[in-house]
């Protein structure tokens, strides 16, 4: 398969809605990092997600929409999960609610809930309001890579698995979406941080948000691990160690520093950061991580943000300690 990459012409943005209307898989930008879309009510348009991306059927998709009126086609909305997407759409915000019948199983891989959420990009709500269809999308990297945040990142990792990317060059946010479990609208879970924060939503609905597990958790039930709590995800290939406070690096070795160092810099040394904002942290961590990847290195070095630094940094300490997990 040939894969193209399109500039978004408004020709090529009506063309890539009548392929998502037939069925073709498309790589789209959001906020957060790129999408690998189909039509959600098509399964077997979502069927070609998992075998493109090399996903177990068992991780379900994140299903985008326009807005709240049509998110309500998808799922049960309760009073709390109204009021947040009044507030937090379009953006980087995921809502997990029951789902209506109409969301294919595959979707949602057997469960009884939908996550959805409303991008914030420009061009994909181009896309959604001319192709007048749910887009399930995951991130649009191999299964368990580091995600992409640009258009070159998708064709990097799915060349030759997809028809079609949309360029809709570098994205503002950098990290995936927060995802807040509303099943239960009494009591409200974070399933993976992200720029929306638990102090931010609970600020905004008075009630307690409980925080994402950092470890491993197992259903009793089932014994499968619950989704979105993979421990090892968003990896590179070469081995990623995190080192906090290093002066000196091993041979063979790059460092990922937060911010710019100060002085001399050896050509191993990579930074997130020039002036130590976390939203410039955000945007260029899965950028560096495949730079330092690509650059043959025995070993990669990376820091973490003091656990207090608030804001981001619970989404960017959570994607570096994945992408460090042991395999
Ligand atoms: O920012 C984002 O969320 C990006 C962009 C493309 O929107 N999407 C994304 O999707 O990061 P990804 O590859 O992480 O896959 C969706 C994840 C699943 O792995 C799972 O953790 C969670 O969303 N998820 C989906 N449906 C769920 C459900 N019904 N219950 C719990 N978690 C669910
Ligand atoms: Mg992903």
């Amino acid at each position: 398969m040939k894969t193209r990459t399109y500039s978004p012409t408004p020709a090529n943005l009506r063309r890539l809605a009548t392929a998502l209307q037939g069925g073709a898989l498309v790589a789209i930008p959001t906020e957060t990092v790129y999408g690998l879309a189909a039509h959600a009510l098509d399964a077997s348009a979502c069927e070609k997600i998992f075998k493109a991306k090399g996903r177990p059927a068992h991780d379900p998709l994140i299903v985008h929409v326009l807005d709240l009126a049509h998110a309500e086609l998808l799922a049960e909305f309760n009073y709390t999960a109204r009021k947040l997407a009044r507030q937090f759409w379009p953006g980087p915000l995921t809502l997990v609610l029951p789902k209506k019948p109409c969301v294919p199983e595959i979707v949602t891989a057997g469960r009884d809930t939908v996550a959805l959420r409303s991008p914030a990009h420009p061009l994909t709500r181009r896309l959604l309001r001319l192709a007048q269809i749910p887009l399930a999308a995951p991130s649009a990297n191999l299964f368990g890579y580091v995600s992409p945040t640009s258009a070159a990142h998708v064709l990097d990792g799915l060349a030759g698995k997809i028809p079609h990317i949309l360029d809709g060059g570098s994205c503002r946010v950098g990290v995936e979406s927060t995802i807040l479990d509303l099943t239960n609208a009494n009591r409200p879970r974070i399933l993976r941080p992200g720029m929306v924060t638990a102090q931010e939503l609970e600020k905004f609905i008075g009630t307690k948000v409980a925080e994402a597990a950092t470890r491993l958790r197992r259903s009793k039930k089932t014994g499968l691990i619950a989704p979105g709590m993979l421990p090892q995800h968003y990896s590179p290939h070469t081995p990623l160690i995190i080192k906090d406070g290093w002066t000196k690096l091993p041979a063979n070795t790059a460092g990922i520093f937060l911010r710019k160092p100060a002085g001399s810099i050896v050509a191993e040394a990579y930074w997130l950061s020039a002036r130590g904002s976390l939203a410039e942290v955000a945007r260029n961590l899965y950028r560096v991580l495949r730079q330092a990847d690509n650059a043959s290195h025995h070993q990669i070095w990376i820091e973490t943000l003091p656990a207090d630094s608030g804001g981001l940094a619970a989404a960017i300490n959570d994607r570096v300690r994945r992408a460090a997990a042991k395999r």
